[in-house]
């Protein structure tokens, strides 16, 4: 088995990373919070293409859950973690505490407005500070020419997106597309809460927000094909709907009528003890 650094401390890694820097090799940066499966694997494969070395962080980070969450129960699987990530080809793992992160008297806060008022930021307030937290210490921590993200979390790519525009942050930010299994359910570290039968139930999510893009892509009125893929998703067996809506893929303003613009369709809803989120290009 391969084996691979891990890191602790800020300084072992940036240490590291600097000494891949002096050698004249690229550095590619994965962020995760572990539980890792498929999709993971496939940003550190991606990452892994384009950088000469690749360094995967694995962070449970407490601020971008809010009360009531799944903080404590967030699978923490390190050692299967560190393993996937060298067999896909990682350099390193950081793996840093969360005193390390957020050392007494931390009082820092990094905001996205407007793109993180809506869909996920609706209903989670506050998440995506945490999330943008996170990822710029995470960015500046390890400086590196690029960093992946998932295009099931479209609207957290967006908004990082948005912010290491803003602040200037020297990184090329990169999504790599959503991994399905074979029924097209999105992979997710959450859909280990679900039971087969409500496994069963998640894979209708992803063939009711694909039949409403067809239906929005050709002519259809956004809001009404929201509403009525809500209302398949209830009776498919989904407990509660959090949002279906169709947005601009880049300023996820909502849109209404396909015109030239790029947008997707974004859904949000409960099964059992998950919230599952998907979203699909609309064509
Ligand atoms: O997508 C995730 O797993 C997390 O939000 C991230 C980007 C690793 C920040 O904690």
């Amino acid at each position: 088995m391969t084996s691979i650094p891990i890191f602790r401390t800020v300084a072992d890694m940036r240490a590291q990373v600097q000494d891949w820097r002096t050698d004249g090799l690229s550095v590619g940066l994965v962020p995760t919070m572990g539980g890792l499966h498929a999709g993971h694997m496939a940003l550190v494969k991606a990452a892994v293409k384009k950088a000469d070395r690749v360094i995967a962080t694995i962070f449970v980070n407490p601020t971008q859950f809010g009360a009531g969450e799944d903080l404590d129960s967030y699978p923490r699987t390190e050692d299967a973690d560190v393993a996937m990530i060298a067999q896909a080809g990682g350099a390193g793992v950081f793996v840093p505490s969360v005193s390390e992160m957020y050392p007494e008297g931390f009082a820092t806060r990094v905001e996205v407005d407007g793109l993180t008022n809506v869909l996920c930021g609706g209903t989670r307030p506050g998440h995506f500070n945490g999330v943008t937290q996170i990822v710029s210490k995470l960015l500046n921590q390890s400086q590196p020419d690029m960093a992946f993200f998932g295009e099931k979390d479209w609207q957290q790519l967006a908004v990082i997106r948005r912010m290491a525009r803003d602040l200037d942050i020297p990184v090329q930010i990169l999504g790599v597309a959503t991994v399905r299994d074979e029924y097209g359910l999105a992979l997710s570290s959450r859909n280990g809460y679900l039971s087969a039968a409500e496994i069963d139930v998640a894979r209708q999510f992803n063939v009711i927000l694909k039949k409403a893009a067809y239906a929005i892509g050709t002519g259809g009125i956004a809001s009404e094909e929201c509403n009525i893929a809500a209302e398949a998703l209830l009776a498919a067996g989904f407990q509660k709907i959090d949002y279906i809506e169709c947005r601009d893929s880049d300023s996820l303003e909502p849109v209404e009528r396909l015109e030239s613009q790029s947008c997707r369709i974004f859904g949000a809803a409960f099964l059992g003890k998950a919230r599952l989120i998907d979203n699909h290009l609309v064509a």
